[in-house]
């Protein structure tokens, strides 16, 4: 009998080709789709929501080693200031209610249903600037490790103020 390299057993296996899959999964646009597709689900988060007038409410509903899901809620006139993600990508949908995003030179509103994403430098400012209540999704891919605030001078420039770590949180 002659052993050859095809005698039925299978083919070994290698790694796998590395269609971009894996990457694709945590771009900033998916990630703002797996937000979307979260906040339009609020039977899975609306139960965990508070309103706290003392704060932004927030909560990690999810966090595995490659990304994490908080739902946030805003009152009125509740924002996070000027920061960053600690070199995380992220995306954002807004369920209920109404946000602005605030870049240093620009700004936008974002309705319910509507998304933003980013890449791992970006800075912003988020705030309920309506007259009613807000509920956002956030996924964060790598997971928040830490967080910086920034104050805007008179230039325009942002000067860092505060760094945070998860561990504050
Ligand atoms: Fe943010």
């Amino acid at each position: 009998m002659t052993v050859t390299a095809d005698t039925g057993l299978p083919a070994q296996a290698g790694p796998p080709a590395d269609s971009g899959a894996g990457r694709d999964a945590f771009a900033p646009p998916r990630l703002a789709e797996r937000a979307a597709e979260l906040a339009a689900r609020p039977g899975e988060w609306l139960h965990r929501v508070r309103l706290s007038p003392e704060g932004r409410w927030y909560e990690r509903i999810h966090q595995d080693a490659d990304h994490e899901i908080w739902v946030i809620s805003w009152l009125p006139g509740q924002s996070t200031g000027f920061h960053d993600h600690g070199g995380s990508a992220g995306g954002f949908a807004v369920a209920l209610g109404t946000l602005d995003e605030h870049r240093v030179h620009a700004g936008r509103r974002i309705a319910a249903g509507e998304t933003r994403s980013f890449g791992p430098d970006y800075v912003h400012d988020v705030r309920n600037t309506s007259d009613a209540p807000a509920v956002s999704v956030h996924v964060y891919a790598p997971p928040l490790g830490g967080m910086r605030r920034f104050d805007v001078d008179a230039k325009g420039e942002l000067v860092e103020v505060t760094a945070e770590s998860a561990a504050d949180w």
